[in-house]
Formats: C-alpha cells, structure tokens, sequence
C-alpha cells in the first residue's frame, strides 16, 4: 500500500466547491464539510429590530470593533452596546440577544473559542471587486440593507481573480446574494495552508449611488 492509500482524496487538488442554503440554524455544521465554502442561514428578521435599527443609523454610530470569547461574549457585547445605546429599550434588548446569539454560535467553530467582532454602518461600495478574503471562517449579516453577493462555482472565473468584475463573472444571471437579516458563514483561504475548497468568491452589493445604509456584523475567527 503507497502512501497515498492513507490521505484523503483532496490531498494535491481541489474539489469542486458547493454552498448549502437552509431554513435551519442548526445545519451550520455542514460549513466545516471539506467540499463546503458558504452556508446560508434563510431567515428573516422581526419587525421590531428592524425598527430600532432604522432609528438607530440615523445617529451616526462609530464603528464597534472587539475580541470575542465564547465564553466571555455577552460581556463583551454588553460593552459594546454601551458605545451605541444611552438607553436600553426591549427592541434593543432584541437586536443584542440576536447579535450575540449568532456569535456565540458561530464561536463554537474557533479552535481556541475567540474571534474578532466588527459591527458597523456602511454607506459605502465597501468592497465592490469579487475576491476571496484569507481567513479560515467569516460570519457576515446585514441586518439593514443588501447583504453580501456571491457566485456558485459555475460562474466564476477563478483564473480572474484580481482583474475586474466583468472578467470575473462568468454567467452574471447566476450572481447570488445574501437577503438582509440572512446569516452567512463564508469559508476563505489561508495562505500558504493546504485546505481542501477554495474559498468563496464574494463581494459587498453596490449601495454608494442608492442612498441606502447598511448594518453589518462580521465575525472573524481563524
Ligand atoms: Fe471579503
């Protein structure tokens, strides 16, 4: 028997990449299947968040940027409620439990149990070529406004990357894109790391000439 009886069949190449889109939270897991680069949590948003946070970007909120442990989390989002809030109310007491729930979920997939939480207003093109960003898992929700755009493997030239839209995208009917209040759990790519998918290629939507705010949490682990 040669060696290569002993590795896994990615080994020295890589597999075609798939995204699972579900209902269920619950199905997270199937982020960390080797052939998967983005899982989709479909869900919408209650109506009362998404009053408050209508309220709230009309303020201008600096940008909420922290370490976050699995176990220390709702501290940790306490204090930063605290850079955007004077006063509690139950539709924020809503939003905060969301923002940390999803985190504290997501956390469960960090190695050591920590991540980086970045919670902000974009008004913005943000980043608007497709790219692959290098991290090993992102969690990313805009809780007002467009969410992030992606392509199925299909339609996307990976051998573009870096050059322009227009050569990146192959099929542009195929473009996908992340609905407000949507989680996503995006897969990236490490450098210098054997890993067997790529990563998902992604880009943030063209807001800046729509007048549109977005709020978006992202959540970073390695
Ligand atoms: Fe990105």
């Amino acid at each position: 028997m040669n060696i290569h009886s002993y590795l896994p069949q990615w080994v020295g190449r890589k597999i075609r990449p798939r995204q699972v889109i579900s209902h269920n939270w619950e199905d997270r897991p199937k982020i960390l299947q080797h052939d998967v680069n983005l899982f989709c949590w479909t869900r919408s948003l209650a109506a009362p968040v998404t009053r408050y946070l209508e309220e709230q970007v009309q303020a201008s909120l600096q940008p909420i940027s922290c370490p976050v442990e699995k176990n220390n989390s709702s501290q940790q989002l306490s204090a930063a409620r605290a850079v955007w809030e004077d006063t509690r109310s139950p539709e924020g007491d809503l939003f905060w439990k969301d923002v940390h729930n999803v985190t504290r979920d997501f956390l469960q997939f960090s190695k050591d149990g920590t991540g980086t939480l970045h919670l902000k207003v974009v008004t913005d093109d943000a980043c608007s070529k497709f790219h692959v960003d290098g991290y090993r898992l992102r969690l990313f929700t805009s809780y007002l406004g467009p969410g992030t755009e992606w392509l199925p493997e299909d339609a996307v030239n990976r051998h573009a990357l870096g050059t322009t839209n227009e050569q990146i995208v192959k099929k542009p009917t195929r473009f996908q894109s992340l609905c407000t209040g949507h989680v996503g759990i995006l897969k990236g790519e490490i450098p210098n790391q054997n890993q067997a998918v790529r990563g998902i290629v992604h880009r943030s939507p063209p807001i800046k000439d729509t007048g549109q705010r977005r709020l978006i949490l992202r959540v970073d682990i390695e």
